[in-house]
């Protein structure tokens, strides 16, 4: 999918527990934290339903109409088209435009033949996980969550800051304008998805029950009624949540119960219920702090062509698919066969301009370089990907493993921490550090810098959960 594409994967899996890592963080920092991953994720299955059930009390009147009767077409080409974009196909509906009105009915049944039952049902059975998530988790009931977006503009800010620090105008990339939306931490009313659910059964077999027999043997039918269930859901969802564009809102819905981040239409999608566990808070909102600012920071790299005046652009792809690429070559567990496409890199310079981000907010909040160490591994711990095999591929990403390697060799205040040497796996000379935004890197922007006067909070990401706290808002005991 075009837009959705920078999803950011996390494969979910129950960790058996393992011993501390013994690793050289010189050398694979990943493994090096990861090994010792003992994350528990809960393993939601994602429903699949393709009978609709019959709503209570639905009663068949058995009318004999035609399609034109009982189907407003106007909504038709809105959800198809967002249909086209989960599924990244090209086509559009321009195709029945021309045709006379009284054909148009049968030319826009006709595209259906470029989609599937069970492709369309994933909005139903997203209706169904949603509200299965919702009723296993029991979390209090919330609109826009107060905490998580008060953290959103926190990384927004700092985001823009940065950008101001390299003498960019503050709005050149449009980060003042991307809003958030945390999935079922940030609207959560069971009854409303349950609504939502009830409203798409009942136009489904209200529409089907109405036809005409004649009518009802078409073509496609089966999948053009699911179009006028999927707008009646909609228009629920929407009553609740109409500070979100629909178009956004259905992405979103079909996206909450999976692990994943999107940015679409300036919103940027971020599910963290079902991806972490949430018995390790700590790691649940690094997670969610790194995959928030990745989201963000597509709006300076985004798929394809940015617009930078120098040829800043294309030599940051340059920098870090040299790095990466070494990465892959030096890795212990070579990488599936022909990972690297250059095109993927901006994922790669996300990660390496999210993490920079993140490590100055915690050298602020830092009294030592404990501290900031264990911050750094912490992040790492959020987002390790434990699979069976190291290196795998992902859909228009390089291997995360890689990736997130990437970003910490690029951090220029990584050697120091660590004690790199140059030969180690890990270094990279300050002169030779990839610059996505950057004119020039100072060691000065990344050190702790004095903290004779700094009140000790126990580190970023506990001063983070204490101020979650603070606004009600629990990882856990939900
Ligand atoms: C998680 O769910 C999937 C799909 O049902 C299943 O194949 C997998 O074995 C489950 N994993 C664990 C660890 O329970
Ligand atoms: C519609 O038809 C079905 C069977 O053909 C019948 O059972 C049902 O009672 C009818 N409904 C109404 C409202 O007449
Ligand atoms: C379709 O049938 C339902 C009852 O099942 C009725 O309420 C509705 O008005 C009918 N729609 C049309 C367009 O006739
Ligand atoms: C069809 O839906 C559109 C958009 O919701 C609305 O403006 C229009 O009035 C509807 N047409 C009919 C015939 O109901
Ligand atoms: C629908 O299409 C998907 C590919 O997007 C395919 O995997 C699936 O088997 C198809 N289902 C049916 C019922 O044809
Ligand atoms: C972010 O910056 C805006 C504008 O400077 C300010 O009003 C707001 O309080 C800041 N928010 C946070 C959470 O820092
Ligand atoms: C959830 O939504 C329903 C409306 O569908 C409303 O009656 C109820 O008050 C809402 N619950 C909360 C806690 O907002
Ligand atoms: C980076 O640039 C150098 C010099 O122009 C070139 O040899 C190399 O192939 C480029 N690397 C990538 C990954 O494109
Ligand atoms: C970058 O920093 C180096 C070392 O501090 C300095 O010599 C150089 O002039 C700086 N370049 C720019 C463009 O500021
Ligand atoms: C620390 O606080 C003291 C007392 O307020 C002040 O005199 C001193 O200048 C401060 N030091 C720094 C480095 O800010
Ligand atoms: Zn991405």
């Amino acid at each position: 999918m075009n837009m959705l594409q920078c999803y950011f994967f996390i494969i979910l899996i129950i960790l058996i527990h393992k011993s501390k890592s013994n690793l050289n963080p010189c050398d694979d920092f990943h493994d090096y934290v990861c090994s010792s991953d003992d994350r528990i994720i809960r393993n939601f299955t994602v429903e699949r339903e393709n009978i609709v059930r019959i709503p209570k009390g639905f009663i068949d009147d058995n009318k004999t109409l035609a399609i034109e009767n009982v189907m407003n077409f106007t909504y038709f080409g809105k959800w198809y088209i967002e249909m086209l974009v989960l599924y990244n196909r090209g086509n559009t509906i321009k195709d029945c435009a021309d045709i006379p009105d009284d054909k148009k009915p049968m030319c826009l049944i006709g595209l259906l033949d470029n989609i599937n039952t069970t492709e369309i049902d994933v909005f139903y059975n997203a209706l169904l996980s949603n509200i299965n998530i919702l009723e296993t988790i029991k979390p209090p009931n919330g609109k826009r969550n107060r905490f998580l977006h008060w953290m959103f503009q926190t990384l927004k800010n700092e985001t823009l800051k940065e950008i101001q620090r390299n003498g960019f105008a503050k709005d050149v990339f449009g980060v003042k304008n991307v809003h958030s939306f945390y999935a079922l931490y940030d609207f959560n009313n069971v009854t409303v998805y349950k609504k939502a659910r009830h409203a798409y059964e009942t136009k489904f077999h209200q529409v089907s029950n109405n036809l005409s027999k004649k009518d009802k043997s078409m073509r496609n039918i089966d999948k053009f009624i699911r179009f006028a269930a999927i707008d009646a859901a909609m228009q629920v969802i929407q009553e609740y949540l109409d500070k979100y564009d629909a178009r956004f809102m259905f992405q979103a819905i079909i996206a909450n119960p999976t692990n994943d981040a999107f940015q679409y239409l300036g919103n940027i999608h971020i599910a963290i219920i079902t991806r972490n566990d949430l018995q390790q808070p700590n790691k649940a909102i690094a997670d969610t702090v790194f995959v928030t600012l990745h989201e963000i920071l597509h709006k300076v790299y985004p798929y394809g062509e940015a617009e930078f005046e120098n040829d800043q652009y294309s030599k940051t792809y340059n920098c870090s698919a040299e790095s990466i690429k070494y990465l892959g070559k030096t890795d212990k567990v070579t990488p599936v066969e022909n990972w690297f496409t250059l095109s993927n890199s901006h994922e790669d310079i996300v990660n390496i301009m999210a993490l920079r981000v993140v490590m100055r907010l915690i050298a602020q909040k830092s009294i030592n370089e404990e501290q900031m160490k264990k911050s750094l591994e912490n992040l790492m711990g959020g987002l390790c990907v434990n699979r069976k095999m190291k290196n795998s591929a992902i859909p228009q990403h390089h291997p995360l493993e890689l990736s997130l390697n990437n970003a910490v060799r690029q951090y220029p205040l990584f050697n120091n921490l660590y004690n790199c040497k140059k030969g180690d796996r890990m270094f990279v000379d300050l002169k030779d550090q990839c610059k996505p935004i950057e004119k020039n890197i100072s060691i000065d922007d990344f050190v702790l810098g004095d903290v004779t006067n700094r009140t000790d909070v126990g580190g970023f990401f506990e001063d983070l959960l204490r101020t979650a706290k603070n606004m009600g808002f629990y990882f856990g005991e939900l």
